[in-house]
């Protein structure tokens, strides 16, 4: 996790290293558009990344029970044939480690090492319309230039520590489990509040517990949260996997959330009552994300969620023995699926531990952080440690991080001060020869993250492909088509029940003062990637191209 120190006064004194292209970051999508753009079209490259490691996501969350929540053998790229045939999953879902495994083994492959500078963080990136090229500057002081910058910052790499008064005065151990210690924290004896239960709190929650003297988990809004079912895989299903890579990727391209899954073409009120408690039971034993696939119209349909929602509900008033606890937990205030719906391994379970307990925060809110715990309404609570498990500034926060200047010194934080406005989510008006890899505005979140990668990486790499066959210098989004766009994103989510969880991390609503717009583009990948290929199909229609 180390970064270096605080920018030296060398900084500019030094020469700028001069590329055809600027990726910033080391993911799944840095690691590719690498590959891409050096391997295929043979242009100058480098990563610049933050990390001194490959991975993003899985470097970064090295939280005790971290682990995919898609399924392995769609949660890897399908790019490169060789790959597929000699990687070897060995769970359902895969841990935090055999995912970082995954990524270094991409990076070690492919010999991408040699063109990512590490423990190198962005701090801007300004576009000087004379010479057409982007300046990067990085926290060490080096100076790049570049005629393409592309960004691959991520979705969710900057982490929301809330401001919650008095933290600084904790006198234990506080992490967020976004930027997790690599050597680990002991837990050992100790008592341990964790705030926050998203995916990331209903994943870490019942590890922490088999540990801790004691786990009190702080409660805001109840969560739904389906067993993942996790388990290694069969000879036969690595057998299975072996011999229809090229199955499984038509598959998860065809879907309109990149999952190896097909939604059912039924409404879940065409059945009769019995019939649909008979195929939530089949869905909940099945375990996985593949739950909301159980009937259409889950997430268009309110009565169709309610049926869904109800079901969850009752699960969590059988498993949790508190009737207190259980209602607590149980009272969801939002349709189901409508944030990201977390999938677990014995979270609801472990609440009927003696060492655990729940702060519904709803009824009795956190006041302030002191030396020994939290203090909330009713009561202190006495800490060793306390767990952020707080999610992220989803989408915009890493990108906003930087000093991002386009064309006539616009700011993006001026062009983003109502919400995120993209075209596609690969590009901005007003940013020529930047893109953004599964920016706003694009599936991204909303889709098995790996393929909806690809699909931008490949777009982008075609795109500047293009370009250097027409002797095309810029390309920038037109202001028109990011309008049109923005509505599209509007609509699209309009037209589901998302909106309706009004404090998702979707919308913005989880970091203080953030414009509330809903971000990923919910109208599915199928739709999405027929937008993208048309646009390219018609010359890049929406951009303006430069010669
Ligand atoms: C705990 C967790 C579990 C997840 N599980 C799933 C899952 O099961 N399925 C799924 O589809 N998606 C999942 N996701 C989403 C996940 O983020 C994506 O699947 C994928 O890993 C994103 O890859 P990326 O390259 O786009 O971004 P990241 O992996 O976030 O990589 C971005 C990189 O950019 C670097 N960076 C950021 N700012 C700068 C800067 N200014 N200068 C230099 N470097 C910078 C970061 O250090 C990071 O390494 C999960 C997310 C989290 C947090
Ligand atoms: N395996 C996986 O696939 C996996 C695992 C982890 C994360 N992820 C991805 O990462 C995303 C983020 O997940 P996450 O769980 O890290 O974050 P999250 O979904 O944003 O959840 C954050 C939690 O912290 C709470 N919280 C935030 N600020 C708070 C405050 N000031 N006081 C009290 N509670 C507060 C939130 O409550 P409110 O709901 O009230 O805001 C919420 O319960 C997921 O949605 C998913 O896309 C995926």
């Amino acid at each position: 996790m180390s970064e270096p120190a605080s920018p030296s006064t060398r900084a500019h004194s030094r020469p700028a290293t001069e590329l055809d292209a600027i990726v910033i970051g080391a993911g799944f999508g840095g690691l590719y558009q690498l590959l891409c753009l050096r391997d295929r079209l043979g242009l100058s490259a480098q990563i610049l990344e933050t990390a001194d490691g490959v991975g993003g996501t899985w470097y970064w969350n090295r939280y005790p029970g971290a682990r995919c929540d898609s399924v392995s053998h769609s949660y890897c790229y399908t790019f490169s044939r060789e790959l597929l045939e000699e990687w070897e999953w060995s769970e359902r879902f895969p841990g935090q480690a055999e995912v970082m495994r995954y990524l270094n083994h991409v990076a070690d492959r492919f010999d991408l090492r040699r063109d990512i500078r590490f423990n190198t963080r962005v701090t801007s990136a300004m576009y000087d319309a004379a010479s057409n090229r982007w300046q990067v500057h990085t926290r060490d002081g080096h100076r790049f230039t570049a005629k393409y910058v592309i960004a691959a910052l991520g979705c969710l790499s900057s982490a929301n520590v809330p401001d919650i008064p008095g933290l600084e005065s904790f006198a234990g151990e506080w992490y967020h489990t976004g930027q997790w210690p690599h050597e680990g924290v002991e837990f050992t004896g100790k008592r341990v509040g964790q705030i926050g239960t998203g995916s990331t709190g209903i994943q870490t929650a019942p590890v922490i517990a088999e540990t801790a003297s004691h786990l009190t988990v702080f409660q805001r809004t109840a969560n739904y949260s389906v067993p993942a079912r996790n388990a290694p895989l069969t000879p036969e299903f690595k057998r299975y996997v072996h011999e229809h890579h090229e199955e499984i990727g038509r598959l998860v391209r065809s879907t309109e959330n990149g999952h190896p899954f097909e939604v059912s073409p039924r409404s879940a009120l065409e059945v009769s009552a019995q019939e649909r408690e008979k195929l939530y039971e089949a869905a909940w034993e099945t375990g996985g994300l593949q739950f909301r696939a159980t009937f259409e119209d889950l997430l268009s349909s309110k009565a169709a969620n309610d049926t869904a929602a109800q079901f969850i509900k009752g699960k969590i008033r059988q498993i949790v023995k508190d009737p207190a606890t259980a209602e607590a937990l149980a009272d969801i205030d939002h349709p189901y699926a409508a944030k990201r719906p977390p999938i677990d391994t014995h979270y609801f379970e472990a609440f009927n531990r003696d060492n655990v307990s729940l702060v519904n925060l709803r009824a009795d809110p956190i006041e302030r952080i002191t030396p020994r715990g939290i203090k909330t309404a009713a009561k202190h609570h006495d800490l060793d440690i306390i767990v952020f498990a707080t999610g992220f500034d989803a989408m915009t926060g890493a990108l906003l991080k930087v000093d991002v200047r386009g064309r006539d010194g616009l700011t993006l934080k001026d062009a983003w001060k109502a919400g995120p406005r993209t075209y596609l989510g690969l590009q901005i008006a007003g940013f020529p020869n930047l893109f953004t890899v599964t920016g706003p505005g694009s599936p991204s979140v909303l889709c098995n993250m790996p393929v909806a990668i690809e699909q931008h990486v490949d777009w982008i790499t075609e795109c500047i492909a293009y370009m250097a066959e027409h002797g095309i210098e810029r390309i920038e989004a037109t202001e028109q088509a990011a309008d049109r766009w923005v509505d599209e994103v509007n609509a699209a989510a309009d037209a589901t029940l998302l909106p309706r969880a009004t404090h998702s991390w979707y919308l913005g609503a989880n970091v203080p003062g953030k414009p509330r717009m809903f971000m990923p583009y919910a109208g599915g990948m199928t739709r999405y990637r027929s937008f993208c290929d048309q646009a390219a199909a018609n010359g890049y229609e929406g951009f303006e191209l430069v010669r």
